[in-house]
């Protein structure tokens, strides 16, 4: 285990900067592949993340392990997080000020693990790493930012209550290991929206 990323793990576990420390049942740490070429974050964990202290183990999990598993990839080889590690009550959309306490895990993280490209998934997500909004409009596109590589989608729940959108996500998580082939090949390729510019 990269002792790193197990280093912000144990700080997340025993952390009480926001509030949510206060109705959580367990922190929620990022978890898999130190590796990964990718890491994906979604909004907040759910009940079920809250109960198990893992990220994406509900209903959206299994979601998201199934386009992953349509695109031949499994769960263990990549790195899955959240914006924010603790379970907002009733799954409210985490706030700003939740979102900017826990951000500095996130930006850890990411910065340990020096993925590829990193995937949002959802609008919490989208707004709070690259603030941005209307998710549906800009999934499927590559944003770079700070030399850095994003892949936008939709978040996995979304998916729950509108089945079209499985196809969707089904085809991004395509797309999205397709670019990372391209990246590992050392391929230039091509961004929709450059932050950078
Ligand atoms: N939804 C999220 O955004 N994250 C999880 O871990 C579970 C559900
Ligand atoms: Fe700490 Fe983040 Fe949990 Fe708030 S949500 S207590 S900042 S780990």
């Amino acid at each position: 285990m990269d002792s790193k990323v197990e280093e912000i793990r144990q700080k997340v576990i025993k952390c009480t900067k926001c509030d949510l420390s206060k109705t959580r049942t367990n922190s929620v740490p990022g978890k898999g592949n130190f590796q990964s070429d990718v890491v994906f974050v979604g909004e907040a964990p759910g009940r079920n993340e809250d109960k198990k202290g893992e990220p994406f183990v509900g209903i959206a999990g299994q979601r998201l392990s199934g386009a992953l598993e349509n695109a031949g990839i499994s769960r263990e080889s990549i790195y899955i997080t959240n914006v924010v590690k603790c379970r907002p009550p009733n799954n409210r959309v985490p706030t700003v000020s939740e979102r900017d306490m826990c951000h500095d895990y996130l930006q850890k993280e990411i910065s340990i693990i020096k993925p590829k490209i990193i995937c949002i998934l959802g609008n919490t997500a989208f707004n709070s790493i690259l603030g941005g909004s209307e998710i549906t409009k800009y999934r499927g596109k590559i944003v770079k930012k700070d030399e850095r590589y994003y892949f936008l989608t939709v978040h996995p729940a979304a998916t729950i209550y509108n089945q079209e959108l499985i196809t969707v996500l089904n085809q991004d998580i395509i797309k999205l290991f397709d670019l990372i082939r391209e990246l590992k090949k050392g391929k230039q390729i091509s961004i929709d929206i450059d932050y950078s510019a």
